[in-house]
């Protein structure tokens, strides 16, 4: 339980607030390449900002206010240059820094300035392309590194990325981060009864274990159908923080919109059977799930992470902490709060906060704890593949977003040689 002001301090992110300053410190993944190579201008809301994303002709990124510093237009309806962005209502020109670099007709009026235009945008701040994806840094400069996750060096993979925009707190999908029990009701148990099976319950879980290590935590688990040999206890899942989540075969971010909207974005690896090795991803493709059945009006339950959004938002647009009981399986989630609170007190200190690397010598293909990765290294030859329990699962369906597109359905396919099957229902 968590008073409201408590509450209120986890949960708001803002310039200016507690966990706002803290979100600051970190890098966050905004959109794909992808998208921005189809259509090079994109609006975009983070941490309470209203802003623009683009490429210019240069290829280089920006990410600006909203706003052009002449009269206000939107700049997400402005069009690329060479260098940067120019709003479309009176062609001002802006550089990433935000800086303005043109003004067509105060140039023409005085084509020989005394000094460069001196005005700048409220805001511009940092991109970086990594892992198909843009990420963006909201705080002080110098920016501290963008992870280089070991995962994202991985060969002989097919990658995707999702994204989907939830309309709750950011801090209610990072504690489904630490919550291990959940699995067995939320994705076994509840995706047998939404299959209509009714002949009893999923493995209980019988142990928990939770441990901070430099890049979040780690939880581990022991289930009626598992032993302290099963690498889910040996080597467990990361809550990888701040707002990260790594369960060894894919990753995923909640990445805050503003105080009540979520962008939820999954970054998943399918490794190619050994016979359709060497496979190298030409490029990575990016897509939005829904969320929202189009027909009841209801939320999407069928696929892993659809479930999980259907907790989040069932939590409301915020959480009231001050009306929850916690119970056993929540000591994760406490261990979480407590540290959210020592980040905020350490960036209100001037230190940096945990998880910010500034090493650029130690940031490189970090390691984190998968028990995915000897089979992600090593790979498994298709008929072995195809008979696994875990893996061949994936091969056969993308079970964590529905409404994968068919275009990325056939890369997919196109990469394993197999079949890409429409997922009805989970089947865990
Ligand atoms: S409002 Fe942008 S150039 Fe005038
Ligand atoms: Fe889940």
């Amino acid at each position: 339980m968590l008073s409201p002001e408590k509450n209120r301090a986890l949960t708001q992110v803002g310039a200016g607030t507690p966990m706002g300053e803290l979100m600051r410190r970190h890098w966050h993944p905004i959109a794909g390449i992808d998208a921005l190579e189809k259509e090079p201008v994109k609006p975009v809301r983070l941490l309470s900002e209203d802003l623009v994303l683009y490429r210019d002709k240069s290829g280089s990124y920006g990410l600006l206010h909203r706003h052009c510093a002449h009269r206000g237009a939107d700049l997400s309806y402005g069009f690329v240059e060479a260098h940067g962005l120019r709003c479309h209502y009176h062609g001002w020109q802006f550089n990433a820094a935000g800086r303005c670099i043109e003004q067509p007709f105060e140039d023409t009026l005085n084509p020989e300035p005394r000094q460069p235009c001196k005005l700048h945008l409220q805001a511009a701040y940092p991109v970086r392309p990594k892992a198909g994806l843009l990420w963006a840094y909201l705080g002080p400069l110098p920016a501290p590194e963008l992870p280089d996750w070991e995962a994202f060096g991985w060969s002989n993979g097919f990658v995707q990325a999702v994204f989907s925009e939830v309309p709750c707190n950011w801090l209610q999908a990072q504690e489904n981060s630490i919550d291990p029990v959940h699995f067995e009701w939320m994705h076994a148990n509840w995706s047998r009864r939404l299959r209509g099976f009714d002949g009893g319950y999923a493995a209980r879980h019988l142990q928990l274990d939770f441990e901070a290590f430099e890049h979040g935590f780690i939880y581990k688990r022991i289930s009626e159908d598992t032993s302290a040999q099963h690498p889910l206890w040996t080597i467990g899942r990361v809550c990888l923080w701040p707002n990260g989540f790594f369960l060894g075969d894919h990753f995923e971010w909640r990445v805050p919109v503003d105080d009540e909207t979520t962008l939820n974005v999954t970054w998943s690896f399918i490794r190619v059977p050994q016979e359709r090795e060497p496979f190298v991803q030409a490029s990575i493709p990016t897509w939005v799930s829904p969320i929202r059945d189009a027909q009841t009006g209801r939320w999407i339950t069928s696929h892993v992470i659809n479930q999980d959004i259907v907790a989040w938002v069932g939590q409301g647009r915020v959480a009231d902490r001050s009306r929850e009981n916690l119970g056993a399986s929540d000591r994760g989630i406490a261990m979480l709060r407590r540290q959210l609170f020592d980040d905020i007190d350490a960036v209100a200190a001037g230190r940096d906060p945990k998880g910010v690397l500034r090493e650029p010598a130690s940031n490189s293909r970090v390691f984190l704890p998968s028990d995915s990765r000897d089979f992600f290294i090593k790979g498994l030859p298709l008929a072995e593949y195809q008979r696994h329990p875990k893996w061949a699962r994936l091969l056969r369906h993308f079970i964590f977003h529905a409404g994968q597109p068919e275009a990325v359905q056939r890369a997919q396919e196109a990469a394993t040689g197999v079949a890409v099957q429409p997922l009805e229902m989970l089947d865990l």
